[in-house]
């Protein structure tokens, strides 16, 4: 069985890979996703930086590099765990379509999750991500909290 956790580097999402490992027998593969954005940096810095002959590399390759370290972290969690059987992706776009996709594409069985991620908003008690999710998988989707 296919396992995919989507993380996005908060605590609830660190959280969900341990629940994943629970809940996962032997032989089956963890998948781990992180959702990049376009990676645009504000116009009025782009004015800047270009006014200012400012040339540093694009804001994409920042949101990559820091994508490649989140998912090393969240490895390191599964192979703490015992877990050897990883396949990752960084993937750019809307972070629940993309979640859902590549939940399409692997042939998921289980979606294991935050309830909430690095977004601020407290008092709800789910995020934007994690209802589109919910609704929209083509499996069983658990939430952590
Ligand atoms: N960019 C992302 N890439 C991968 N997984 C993500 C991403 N964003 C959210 N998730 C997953 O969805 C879970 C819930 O996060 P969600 O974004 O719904 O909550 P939030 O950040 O608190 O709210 P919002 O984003 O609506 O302000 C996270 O714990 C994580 O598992
Ligand atoms: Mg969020």
């Amino acid at each position: 069985m296919k396992i995919l956790v989507p993380v996005d580097g908060s605590d609830n999402a660190f959280r969900a890979i341990d629940l994943a490992c629970r809940l996962a027998g032997e032989g089956n593969e963890m998948l781990l996703l992180n959702v990049v954005g376009r990676g645009e940096l504000p116009e009025e810095l782009k004015r800047y930086a270009r006014v200012e002959n400012i040339e540093g590399p694009p804001a994409w390759q920042y949101e990559q590099l820091i994508a490649s370290e989140l998912i090393g972290r969240a490895v390191e969690r599964l192979r703490g765990r015992g877990f050897e059987n990883i396949d990752t992706f960084v993937r750019t776009g809307d972070p629940a379509k993309t979640i859902i996709a590549v939940a399409r594409e692997t042939g998921t069985e289980l979606i294991v999750m935050g309830s909430r991620g690095l977004g601020a908003l407290k008092g709800l008690a789910f995020g934007s991500v994690s209802q589109k999710v919910s609704h929209s998988a083509p499996c069983q989707v658990v939430t952590v909290s």
